[in-house]
C-alpha cells in the first residue's frame, strides 16, 4: 500500500534531495530540531514527515500511527559507523534491537550493515527474520531460559553475553550437550551510575545486571576450565538516555582493570533530544569520548563494539493522533485516540514530549494544553503542559521522536489496538505493520 505525499508532486530521489537541502534550510528555524531529517512545513502548512503529508498520513492509514522516515533511520546508522570507523580500526556497531523491534526495522539496519543485540528469543526471532546473520548477532539478558540458550546454540549466534554464574554454569552444560563451543563476554556492572531515571540506570553497583568487578574475577577464572565456552571480552551497559560522557569513559576505565581481551562491547545509552530544549552530545562526540578512553586504557588494537538503540532510532519516527475532545475545565484537555497503549514512556519514566498541530505546525500557539490519552486512568497523559494552536476535534497531533521504546512497550491496554508502523521515503508511504485488528485481540484466546 502506498500512498503520495499530495504536497509534493515532483517524483523520486531528485525531490527528496532537493527537499534535503533548499527547503531544509526554510524549515530549520520553524520545526525543532527533535524531528526527522527532511522534515518540514509544505506547500499547503502542513507537517510533512519523509516527503509524506502527515494529515493525508492520518487519513490514510488511520490513527494512531508510527510514522518513520526511513532516510533518517538509515543516516543515523550510517553516522554511527562512520564516526567509529573514522577513528578505530577493528569494530562493530550492533543495534539494540529492544528499541525498535519490527521486522523492517531489523532488515533496514542490517542492510545499513550493522550487527545486532538481542535480549530474548523473541528479539533473536525478528532479528534472523529481519535478515541479521547469525555470527553478528550478540544475545544478551540477565535471566535467560535454558530453551533460549538452546536457541541462540542451534541459530548460530556469534556470542552470548553471560549475567551471571548460573547462567555461565547453565550454558556450560547446554554447549556440551549441544556439542558446540560458544564465544561469550561477560557483562560487568562497573559501578557507574549516569544521571538518568533509576528504571533505565543499569550501571551502578546495586544492579540486577552483570557482575561485579570481584565476581567478574571469579567468572573469568571459572570460565578459563570451561571447555565449551571462550571468553573473548567484556560488556557493560551503565544506562540508557544518558546525556553526558564521563559516565562511559569511567567505565571504560574501571574494566579496563580486569585484564586483558581481544573484544570489548561498550553498550548503548547515549540520549537524545525529545524536545527542542535539549542538545544531546553528537554521535561523534560520543564516539570520540568512548575511542579515546578505549585506545588509553586497552589499547588500539582491541576490538570495539557499540550498541546504541536509542540514537539510532528514536528521532526518526514521529506519531500521529486525532483529537477526540477539547474539555476546559481547571485546565484544557486534549484527547486523542491513542496514549499509554502507544507510548509508555512519560507514564513510566515521566518522560517529556513535544506536540503540534499537523494540520497548522506554524500557527501560532493559543493555548496551554494536556495531551491526554483515551484510557482509564488520569496518569494517562502523553504531554503535560503543550502549547498548541486552537486545537479542535479532527485536528491531527504529531509527537516527535516516539521511534524508541514507542512500538516495544506498546499494549493492549483497554482492548485498543496496537497501531500500524509506516516507513516514508521521498514522498512514498508503506505500510511495514499493519494495525492490530479486534480479530487479534482475541487471536490466542482458545478457551
Ligand atoms: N545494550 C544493552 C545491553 C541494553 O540493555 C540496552 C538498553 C542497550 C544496549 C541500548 O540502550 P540505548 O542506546 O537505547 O539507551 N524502555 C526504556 C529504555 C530501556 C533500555 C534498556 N536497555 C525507555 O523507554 O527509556
Amino acid at each position: 500500500m502506498t500512498v503520495r505525499g499530495r504536497g509534493t508532486r515532483p517524483s523520486c530521489q531528485a525531490r527528496y534531495v532537493h527537499n534535503m537541502t533548499a527547503k531544509m534550510s526554510a524549515t530549520a528555524a520553524t520545526l525543532s530540531h527533535v524531528y526527522p531529517f527532511g522534515s518540514r512545513v509544505n506547500e499547503r502548512g502542513r507537517l510533512e514527515i519523509g516527503g509524506c503529508d502527515a494529515v493525508e498520513l492520518a487519513r490514510e492509514f488511520g490513527s494512531p500511527v508510527y510514522v518513520v522516515a526511513e532516510d533518517d533511520m538509515r543516516a543515523r546508522a550510517r553516522a554511527f559507523i562512520d564516526a567509529l570507523g573514522a577513528r578505530h580500526a577493528d569494530y562493530d556497531v550492533l543495534f539494540a534491537s529492544k528499541a525498535f523491534p519490527c521486522t523492517a526495522v531489523y532488515r533496514l539496519l542490517a542492510e545499513e550493515g550493522l550487527a545486532c543485540d538481542v535480549a530474548s528469543g523473541g528479539e533473536l526471532f525478528l532479528a534472523l527474520r529481519g535478515g541479521f546473520d547469525p555470527a553478528r548477532i550478540y544475545f544478551h539478558g540477565n535471566a535467560k531460559s535454558e530453551g533460549e540458550l538452546r536457541e541462540a546454540l542451534a541459530a548460530g549466534v556469534g556470542h552470548i553475553v553471560i549475567d551471571s554464574l548460573d547462567e555461565l554454569d547453565l550454558l556450560e552444560r547446554v554447549a556440551a550437550e549441544a556439542g558446540r563451543h560458544q564465544e561469550v563476554l561477560i557483562r560487568i556492572t562497573p559501578g557507574v551510575a549516569g544521571d538518568t531515571h533509576h528504571a533505565i540506570s543499569t550501571g551502578q553497583s546495586d544492579s540486577k545486571f552483570g557482575f561485579s568487578p570481584a565476581e567478574a574475577r571469579q567468572a573469568i577464572s571459572r570460565l578459563a576450565g570451561a571447555e565449551h565456552l571462550d571468553l573473548v571480552g567484556l560488556h557493560f551497559h551503565i544506562g540508557s538516555q544518558l546525556l553526558e560522557l564521563e559516565p562511559f569513559r569511567a567505565a571504560v576505565r574501571t574494566i579496563a582493570s580486569l585484564g586483558d581481551f581481544p573484544v570489548y562491547n561498550v553498550g548503548g545509552g547515549l540520549g537524545v533530544a525529545y524536545t527542542s530544549s535539549v542538545q544531546p552530545p553528537p554521535i561523534g562526540d560520543y564516539v570520540d569520548a568512548i575511542v579515546s578512553t578505549v585506545h588509553s586504557e586497552l589499547g588500539a588494537e582491541v576490538r570495539l563494539l557499540l550498541e546504541p538503540g536509542r540514537a539510532l532510532v528514536a528521532n526518526s519516527a514521529v506519531t500521529l493522533y486525532t483529537v477526540q475532545t477539547v474539555k476546559r475545565n481547571v485546565s484544557t484537555w486534549v484527547a486523542v485516540d491513542g496514549g499509554m497503549s502507544d507510548n509508555l514512556r512519560p507514564m513510566l519514566y515521566g518522560s517529556k514530549y513535544e506536540a503540534l498541530i499537523a494540520n497548522r505546525p506554524l500557527a501560532a500557539p493559543t493555548e496551554r494544553c494536556h495531551l491526554a490519552g483515551k484510557h482509564c486512568e488520569s496518569g494517562d497523559v502523553i504531554v503535560r503542559d503543550a502549547w498548541l494552536a486552537d486545537p479542535a476535534p479532527g485536528d491531527v497531533v504529531a509527537t516527535p521522536v516516539t521511534g524508541a521504546y514507542g512500538y516495544s512497550l506498546a499494549n493492549n491496554y483497554n482492548g485498543v489496538p496496537r497501531p500500524p508502523v509506516i516507513f516514508c521515503r521521498s514522498g512514498d508511504a508503506r505500510v511495514v505493520v499493519r494495525r492490530e485488528s479486534y480479530e487479534d485481540l482475541a487471536a490466542r484466546d482458545v478457551g
